[in-house]
């Protein structure tokens, strides 16, 4: 089944005039304190990303109540994370839309209680969830109200599910995948599916490196999963094309001049402690004392290399520490080749969004996933709770079988 079939959709709603409507979304967004200490938003792209189902329930007469977590706050009241910086913004951009205070203020809220969905329904006619960057938790506000009341997916959820969900269904050829980022441990199931579904995956980031001892290199002092090494093997030894870097940007440890030790390019005019220190690319076996912090050159070539042919690309995680100019070179160069890339380009998650911001390419992508946990759960399991509980909802029109 696709992860789209018997999605109920907005229109599938009873006429939402005059009716009161709980909307999900994710405005989970960065925030900044600008000058004289308030909190702004940074990136309003989830809010903005709303608007389409925002102003559809509107302009068909809703009363719209909107709610959404912000950071984790442990289940407790916390300053820090009011969603008052958001509802300013939301103010702005949607006049007329109540926006709660963070449901995770709420204990209740990720333990999926009964009092806190009770709660959070109350007063309210119909639900719509359109916050794909959480339909992969089991929380009260994901899961509980399609059970209450008449659901349906909003237009950014909708979209979603179509352009992931899609990826692994009918992906334009050769589909090429990319996957950086610190931690192998979460992504493993992920780069499972990839790894069979993908004509080419792609490594980078520092999970690499467990790739890396997985083919018997040396790591010198990069960060290394010791126990998921053996199932970095296993996933080499699939049989899909699974490209491991083949040289690194790596750096002395500890990151001072002075304390390179006898490495690669040590001696090469470090300088005193208060500059940064020299940076040297070597190949798969990093000396001990040097660290990895990005893919090298030609990793970063022979990666968009195999981007320009592509029809279909997914990309997650950024291949180096690219805030720091002197390890960015391996994502700007995959950010370059994806905005060159004439086949359908999609990246998920939020580092790599990070990263095409980085590099003023945002807008190059033809999709740019809200969800970064969300996307690769769906892409490992082929579905998401939040999505099965719209499905399940008994009180819709598409509950006698629209496919
Ligand atoms: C996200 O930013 O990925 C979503 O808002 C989910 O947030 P969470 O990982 O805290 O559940």
């Amino acid at each position: 089944m696709s992860p789209c079939d018997r999605l109920p959709l907005l229109e599938d709603l009873p006429d939402p005039s005059g009716k009161n409507v709980l909307l999900r979304v994710d405005f989970n967004t960065p925030l900044h304190q600008a000058a004289g200490g308030r909190w702004e938003v940074e990136d309003d792209y989830r809010i903005r990303m709303a608007l389409p189902t925002i102003e559809w329930l509107v302009d068909h007469g809703a009363v719209v109540t909107a709610c959404s977590h912000l950071g984790r706050p442990n289940g407790r009241p916390d300053p820090r994370y009011s969603l008052a910086p958001v509802r300013e913004c939301l103010e702005a951009l949607a006049p007329g839309v109540t926006l709660l205070e963070n449901l995770r203020f709420d204990p209740g809220e990720e333990a999926a209680s009964p009092a806190s969905i009770d709660s959070l329904v109350a007063g309210q006619d119909l639900f719509v969830n359109d916050a794909f960057g959480v339909a992969h938790r089991r929380h009260a506000s994901v899961i509980g109200p399609p059970r209450r009341l008449p659901s349906a997916a909003g237009r950014l959820l909708a979209r979603e599910v179509e352009v992931i969900g899609g990826l692994l269904e009918h992906p334009s050829r050769p589909f090429v995948a990319i996957v950086g980022g610190a931690k192998v441990a979460g992504k493993l199931g992920v780069l499972k599916t990839l790894a069979i579904k993908a004509e080419v995956l792609m490594i980078g980031g520092a999970m690499a490196f467990t790739f890396l001892a997985a083919l018997g290199h040396e790591v010198g002092e990069s960060l290394v999963d010791p126990e998921h090494i053996g199932a970095c093997k296993e996933l080499i030894d699939l049989g899909g094309r699974v490209m491991v870097p083949e040289d690194f940007v790596v750096i002395p440890v500890p990151d001072e001049a002075g304390d390179a030790g006898s490495g690669p390019g040590a001696g090469d005019g470090a300088g005193n402690g208060s500059v940064p220190a020299p940076v040297a690319v070597v190949g798969r076996d990093i000396p001990p004392g040097w660290k990895g912090m990005d893919i090298g050159p030609k990793t970063a070539q022979a990666f968009a290399d195999e981007l320009a042919g592509a029809g279909t690309v997914f990309w997650n995680g950024p291949m180096g520490a690219f805030e720091d100019k002197r390890f960015e070179d391996g994502s700007r160069v995959v950010a370059e080749a994806m905005a060159r890339c004439g086949g359908f380009t999609v990246v998920g998650g939020g580092d790599s969004v990070c990263a095409l911001d980085h590099f003023g390419l945002g807008d190059t992508v033809d999709f740019v996933s809200t969800g970064g946990g969300a996307a690769l759960d769906l892409i490992e399991y082929g579905d998401l709770p939040g999505l099965t509980a719209l499905r399940s909802s008994p009180l819709c029109s598409h509950a006698g079988g629209r496919a």
